[in-house]
């Protein structure tokens, strides 16, 4: 990789972990079991993709980095409650998550329903306080539909149901794109599109390269994902795999086979990466996330 977007990237990962760790409850404030399991989710690692979206997008923008502390730390908070959820009983019913138990196996599944809850609702106030950021009413009021967009029936939690609606049904590739774009793409998505929406001389061909790019890599990252549970590895991706079959979850390579699978995740970078032209060199970096995405082995 390049060096100098590796040190860039690490900088960016370092940075959201401190403002993640100062926006979550601290541990010994009542009720603490609560506040031990949301700290647990949120600061047990990942990838931290959502909050590198966010700054990167800004950067190429040329939006201050202080202005988008809250919304990167926010689209990380709706992606860990969602993984909080994901994980429980009632849902993909998984033990592992980012190296270590799930949220519910390491406290309990009400505490896990709850602090998922509670993150949800914590990302939402990050966006509405005014103090945190200095972004004006408008933009702050912006990002909030944004975010609840790509968080609700029309985004994560819909595409969620039709994920489990899907279990054992045979999807064609259009129901299935669907339900990956709403699931995971639309947060990626809003991810760009929360950055994007502070840069005030944005164009709106800008604005449109933005958003097809984050689809395409959206969609592309739920392949990537389908792809590791059948080949990854358990100690790399810190979950089990295996999961979707034994489960008998419609996916991209229970439907098109492993390759094909790939081929269009890597058709899916590659389109992408032809979207940023209208961005110039700003776009740079997000062609590296574009790889970063389909490229993964975590
Ligand atoms: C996993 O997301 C769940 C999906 C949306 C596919 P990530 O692979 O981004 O998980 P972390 O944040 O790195 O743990
Ligand atoms: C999860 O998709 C998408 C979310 C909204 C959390 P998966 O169920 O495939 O994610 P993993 O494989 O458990 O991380
Ligand atoms: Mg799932
Ligand atoms: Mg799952
Ligand atoms: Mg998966």
């Amino acid at each position: 990789m390049n060096a100098g977007i590796d040190a860039t990237l690490r900088g960016y990962q370092s940075r959201i972990e401190t403002v993640l760790e100062a926006s979550l409850p601290a541990a010994d404030q009542v009720p603490q079991r609560l506040h031990a399991a949301q700290r647990y989710s949120v600061l047990g690692g990942g990838k931290r993709l959502r909050p590198l979206l966010v700054y990167c997008t800004g950067a190429a923008l040329g939006v201050p980095i202080a202005r988008l502390d809250a919304p990167a730390a926010a689209v990380e908070l709706i992606h860990a409650y969602s993984l909080v959820h994901d994980d429980l009983p009632a849902m993909d019913n998984d033990d592992m998550r980012r190296g270590q138990p799930t949220t519910h196996r390491a406290f309990d599944e009400a505490t896990a329903i709850l602090a998922g809850d509670a993150l949800q609702v914590l990302a939402f106030s990050l966006l509405a306080r005014e103090e945190a950021f200095g972004a004006s009413c408008a933009s702050r009021l912006k990002m909030i539909q944004i975010l609840a967009d790509a968080s609700g029936t029309n985004g994560m939690a819909g595409g969620q149901a039709l994920d489990l609606a899907a279990v054992g049904r045979r999807l064609d590739i259009n129901e299935l794109e669907a339900m990956h774009r709403l699931k995971t793409g639309a947060l990626i998505r809003a991810s760009v599109l929360i950055a994007a929406s502070c840069a005030p001389d944005l164009t709106s061909l800008q604005w449109q390269a933005l958003d097809l790019y984050s689809q395409d890599i959206g969609l592309a990252f739920q392949i990537q994902d389908d792809i590791l549970d059948v080949e990854g590895s358990p100690e790399d991706l810190g979950k089990n795999i295996g999961v979707d079959a034994a489960r008998a979850k419609p996916t991209y390579p229970s439907i098109l086979g492993l390759d094909a699978a790939k081929q269009h995740a890597q058709a899916l970078k590659a389109r992408a990466c032809g979207r940023l032209e209208p961005l110039g060199r700003g776009g740079e970096v997000l062609a590296w996330l574009a790889s970063f995405v389909v490229d993964r082995r975590v």
